[in-house]
């Protein structure tokens, strides 16, 4: 077998073996099969495609290309859940003690990865003393009793993906559906859950623009799981507008524990709900959706999300005062407010540009060496629908530079649209794939 004729055979549209995926795959990581002929094969896929059962062996091949993580020693079903990203994303912060406090088994492996704010890691670093630097023995001890815990990503998690997505990212290879959705589900399959819950989102500010293109991702990302054994769902959600009203790391932190205490925005507390309940129901704590959405709610009247939440912080080396009185975490130099110039209804909020103001005020990563300020964001006061009068507060920045607040304040304004007519709501939930 030579690559050469494995990239004639694609290029004919004819499907590839097992054996042949996993020759390409391993030559390619080990260095002995050359970037212009894997090159050559991604843009023959780009073109031909990929059958579900070539995709699953990608899959599994570039998952297993690196360590696989094993888990073995945690009790019950591990459930794990990802998110394409969006802006404002802090789902996991609610959902992971959410459904932890139910026993359900949250085991994971979280990079900080680039964006308009931090990822996961980043967020719970506002704590004073948090840390994903825990020995394994720690790791598998706090899922067993608190059913929650997080590490930094220190193994080597498919290192196929890693090279393969670098290549891709430069010779227009990336936006091919198989191959987004094997990239995604490697590191997933890589990371030992049992099962899956995808948040696939869709809208100006996420990865998949138009709901088509989300949903077929997502039901090449179910195909996938299926195929390779693990129970799968994919929830697609709207990202044409920020996820609750904070976007910025501690501003998003504060709103978790608000959404945690049965206060927080009600789309935020939607997706969680809708998340979680397949993430229960997966791990077998209920037997319907229904019941296992009641079972969620409970857990925020209660405290018992709140509590699990603290437990997991502390376990973790965090500061239990900032999670009980959140407004001890540090703030911005500068927090003003954006006002509405006109009366009407909010249209429209360009989602991908919050972002980039997130990005400006220093709340982000542009490369992997720049340092976030936790402090810097947005609250959105108005979101999409909603009725506003001149000199509303539409939202508030909060800044550590005063010439960027200044910008960030013209393009806060500029992204939100206002029209005469009132708009009706969009519904979050788009669809749900299983
Ligand atoms: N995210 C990934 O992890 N892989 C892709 O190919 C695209 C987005």
């Amino acid at each position: 077998m030579t690559m050469y004729e494995l990239i004639m055979k694609k290029k004919k549209g004819e499907e590839l073996s097992k054996e042949e995926i996993y020759y390409m795959v391993e030559g390619y990581t080990k260095g002995l099969i050359p970037d212009y002929q894997m090159s050559a094969m991604m843009m023959a896929i780009c073109f031909r495609g990929m059958t579900p059962t070539e995709t699953k062996n990608l899959t599994i091949s570039m998952a297993q290309s690196g360590d696989v993580l094993d888990l073995s020693d945690i009790q019950g079903i591990k459930v794990d859940k990802h998110s394409t990203g969006g802006v404002g994303d802090k789902t996991s912060l609610v959902l992971a003690p959410m459904v932890a406090a139910l026993g359900v088994s949250v085991a994971k492996m979280s990079g900080r990865g680039l964006g308009h704010t931090g990822g996961t890691i980043d967020k719970l670093e506002s704590f004073t003393g948090f840390t994903t630097e825990i020995s394994k023995e720690t790791f598998v001890k706090n899922v067993n009793e608190i059913h929650i815990a997080i590490a930094g990503q220190t193994a080597d998690l498919a290192p196929a993906d890693k090279k393969l997505y670098a290549l891709r990212d430069v010779t227009g290879t990336v936006d091919q559906m198989s191959l987004i959705a094997s990239s995604i589900m490697s590191k997933k399959i890589a990371s030992g859950a049992d099962a899956i819950v995808l948040d696939v989102k869709t809208g100006d500010g996420a990865f998949m623009k138009t709901l088509e293109d989300a949903k077929e991702l997502a039901q090449e990302m179910v195909s996938i799981g299926k195929l390779a054994g693990r129970k799968t769902a994919a929830i697609i959600s709207d990202m044409d507008q920020p996820l609750g009203n904070a976007v910025g790391n501690i501003l998003e932190v504060k709103e978790a524990i608000d959404t945690l205490q049965g206060k927080g925005p009600k789309d935020l507390e939607e997706l969680v709900l809708t998340l979680g309940a397949h993430m229960v129901v997966f791990a077998e704590r209920a037997g319907t959706l229904d019941e296992a959405r009641e079972k969620l709610e409970q857990t925020l009247k209660d405290g018992s999300a709140l509590e699990t939440f603290k437990k997991f912080v502390v376990a973790q080396g965090g500061n239990e005062a900032e999670v009980l009185h959140p407004e001890l975490l540090p703030k911005a130099a500068y927090i003003e407010e954006v006002h509405c110039e006109q009366a009407g209804y909010v249209s429209n909020i360009q989602t991908e540009e919050i972002g980039r103001i997130s990005l400006l005020l220093g709340g982000g990563r542009e490369t992997k060496e720049s340092e976030i300020d936790l402090t810097v964001g947005l609250i959105l006061n108005k979101k999409h629908g909603d009725a506003v009068s001149r000199g509303d507060i539409l939202a508030t920045i909060h800044a550590n530079d005063k010439t960027k607040l200044l910008e960030a304040k013209k393009r806060v304004q500029a992204a939100y649209l206002i029209t005469d007519k009132k708009v009706e709501k969009r519904d979050l939930i788009k669809a749900v794939l299983k």
